[in-house]
This record gives structure tokens, C-alpha cells and sequence, in this order.
């Protein structure tokens, strides 16, 4: 069943937070409901530009609209993962989004305010909700690259001034993570000093995480004896999860560690059988493994076993 972003977050708020996955084709729907369902836990599906252009974004909708239908006990909202203006647009006039993310925290200050509200006012118009993001993380997104020394942390009183003046919904907080798989070179920990603050500026606001995979260092090393050769790839502690979902960070974003589980079970399985030409048998792989994955991170995200509570609160 598909929800809104909201009622997920008023759910979650200061208890836990809703992991939220990229998804690009069939076999990450698969395994992301199966393991939900599995660990009984709602979520959010995320659509990054990149994905709606990988196969076709009507590919995509379609897949969903399947998965929800064999998999008639998920709980689960749709968002658009860091989305241009033109992107919020098309996404809001399709009906199918239950929200949007704005990202113009490349732009200045003024600027993101300007376009971000904008996009506010489009998306309430039609009972969408807004995340917009304050702050730089570092690392790649899908056309926006930011070096290391140029990311920045979310300044609180920025951030209040932010919401304040553009009415979004969520915000997305630079806390210290970066995407994909280099996230940290020495000590890793997620500044909980800016979601304090945050949280006493503005309590009940929900927060999101981006940059949250954790890099599991097993996964790194069975990809690289099987032939990978990712470098000194380090992410997210786990055990800080939770504590941040306690600050207010009601969505966490996961999607390099999939990612990493595709390319292990992949590079494994053509490594050990490399007579094979059938994308089936490693596919068949790969969506049970993911699925075993995110019912682990569900654990740790504290979203494992709500669905029920949430089903009864949603008088379902
Ligand atoms: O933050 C970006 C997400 O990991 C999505 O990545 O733009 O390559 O689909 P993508
Ligand atoms: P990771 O690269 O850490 O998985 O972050 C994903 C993300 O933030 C998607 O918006
Ligand atoms: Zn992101």
C-alpha cells in the first residue's frame, strides 16, 4: 500500500527511522519488498533522475504498481531522490509520487531558498510533500560533484531560517556523510552537535540522512578477491543510526551498499562458474541476498517490527 511520506514520518519521529532505497529495475523491488515484509517494516522507495532514464520512468512506476500488488502487506511511500526543478514538476504532475526532494544546495543560499519554495508550492498544491537539503554533502551525485574540502555542514540557525521561509516538509542535513562508497579517511562519526540543534530549534521536524551506507568492510573484500578493486572504501558506523533517529532523523538513504551486494554476488558468482552466460542464476542470487540486507538494516534502523503499529495507526 502505498502511503504518504508524511504519515510514515509522523509515525517514525524520535523512535526510529524509515530507511529509504534506490531502486532501478525489477530485481531491487524484489528484493527490497521481500526483505521488508520480511523484517516487517515499512519504507520508502526512491527514484533518482539516473533510474527514471535507466530503462524508461513509466518502466518504473510499473514496477512498483506490480510489486505492491504481490506484495499486498507492504507499507511503503514513493519519493523522487535528489530532484532538479523540471524533475519535481513532472513528478508531482504524475500523481504517482507520495514525495519529492528538491536539491539545489549546490546554489547559494537565497537562490536554493527561492527555487526550493517554489517547488513547495507546486508539490502542497497537490498534497505532495517537499525535502529540500541546507548544507553540501561530499562525494558524486548523478551530475553534481562536490570535493572534499568544499563540503558543508548544515548550520542550525540556517536551516530554521530555511524551512521557515520555504514551508518544506523534511530537510535534508549535512552531517558529515558523503555518497557512495568513500565516505570517511580516518575517524567516522556523524556530527549528532547539528541534529541537536536542529532538534531544539525545531522539534518534530523531520531530518534526513543522506550518504548513510555503511560499506560493510566483508562486502569490500569479498569484491576485491573476486577480482574488484575498490580502494579504502569506508561508510557510516551502523550503531549511529539509531541514535540520530532519536535527533529526528526519520529517513535514512541507502543505496551504494546495494550496490556493493549486487557487485559481490555478481564478480562471485562469473568468478566461480565462468562458463555461464545466464543473467538468471545470479540475478536469483542477488534478490535474496538484497533482501537479506535490508531486513538487517531494518533491524538497525529501529523500523523492523512497526508495521503493524503503523497499519493500526493508519486505521488499516
Ligand atoms: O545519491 C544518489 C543516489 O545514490 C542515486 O544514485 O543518481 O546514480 O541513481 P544515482
Ligand atoms: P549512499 O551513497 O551512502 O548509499 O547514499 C545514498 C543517498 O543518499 C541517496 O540519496
Ligand atoms: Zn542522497
Amino acid at each position: 500500500m502505498i502511503v504518504t511520506t508524511a504519515q510514515l514520518f509522523k509515525h517514525a519521529y524520535g523512535k526510529y527511522a524509515v530507511g529509504a532505497y534506490n531502486i532501478n529495475n525489477a530485481e531491487q523491488a524484489m528484493g527490497l519488498f521481500r526483505g521488508c515484509i520480511q523484517s516487517q517494516a515499512p519504507f520508502i522507495i526512491q527514484i533518482s533522475k539516473g533510474a527514471r532514464k535507466y530503462t524508461d520512468k513509466k518502466m518504473l512506476e510499473a514496477i512498483i504498481r506490480a510489486a505492491d500488488q504481490i506484495f499486498p502487506e507492504a507499507i511503503f511511500a514513493v519519493h523522487l531522490d535528489h530532484g532538479d526543478e523540471e524533475t519535481c514538476y513532472d513528478c508531482i504532475k504524475s500523481g504517482f509520487y507520495s514525495s519529492v526532494m528538491i536539491d539545489a544546495s549546490h546554489e547559494p543560499y537565497a537562490k536554493n531558498v527561492e527555487i526550493s519554495k517554489r517547488v513547495v508550492d507546486a508539490a502542497h498544491a497537490k498534497g505532495i510533500s517537499v525535502e529540500a537539503e541546507l548544507g553540501m554533502l561530499g562525494g558524486v551525485e548523478e551530475d553534481v560533484k562536490v570535493e572534499d574540502g568544499h563540503a558543508t555542514l548544515t548550520n542550525p540557525a540556517e536551516a530554521e531560517d530555511f524551512v521557515k521561509k520555504t514551508g518544506c516538509d523534511c530537510l535534508a542535513a549535512a552531517i558529515g556523510t558523503s555518497h557512495g562508497a568513500y565516505k570517511f579517511k580516518g575517524k567516522q562519526s556523524l556530527h549528532f552537535d547539528v541534529l541537536k540543534e536542529i532538534q531544539r530549534r525545531m522539534p518534530g521536524f523531520p531530518l534526513v540522512m543522506h550518504g548513510s551506507s555503511s560499506v560493510p568492510q566483508d562486502e569490500v573484500k569479498r569484491i576485491n578477491a573476486a577480482g574488484g578493486t575498490l580502494g579504502s572504501a569506508v561508510g557510516v558506523d551502523v550503531n549511529e543510526y539509531l541514535p540520530a533517529a532519536k535527533l529526528g532523523v526519520t529517513k535514512i538513504n541507502i543505496d551504494t551498499d546495494g550496490r556493493l551486494v549486487w557487485t559481490r554476488v555478481h564478480r562471485e558468482f562469473f568468478r566461480d562458474k565462468s562458463g555461464e552466460f545466464d543473467f538468471r542464476p545470479p540475478g536469483k542470487i542477488f534478490m535474496e541476498e538484497y533482501a537479506k540486507f535490508i531486513a538487517s538494516r531494518n533491524q538497525l534502523l529501529g523500523s523492523a517490527g512497526q508495521l503493524e503499529s503503523l497499519r493500526a495507526s493508519l486505521g488499516k
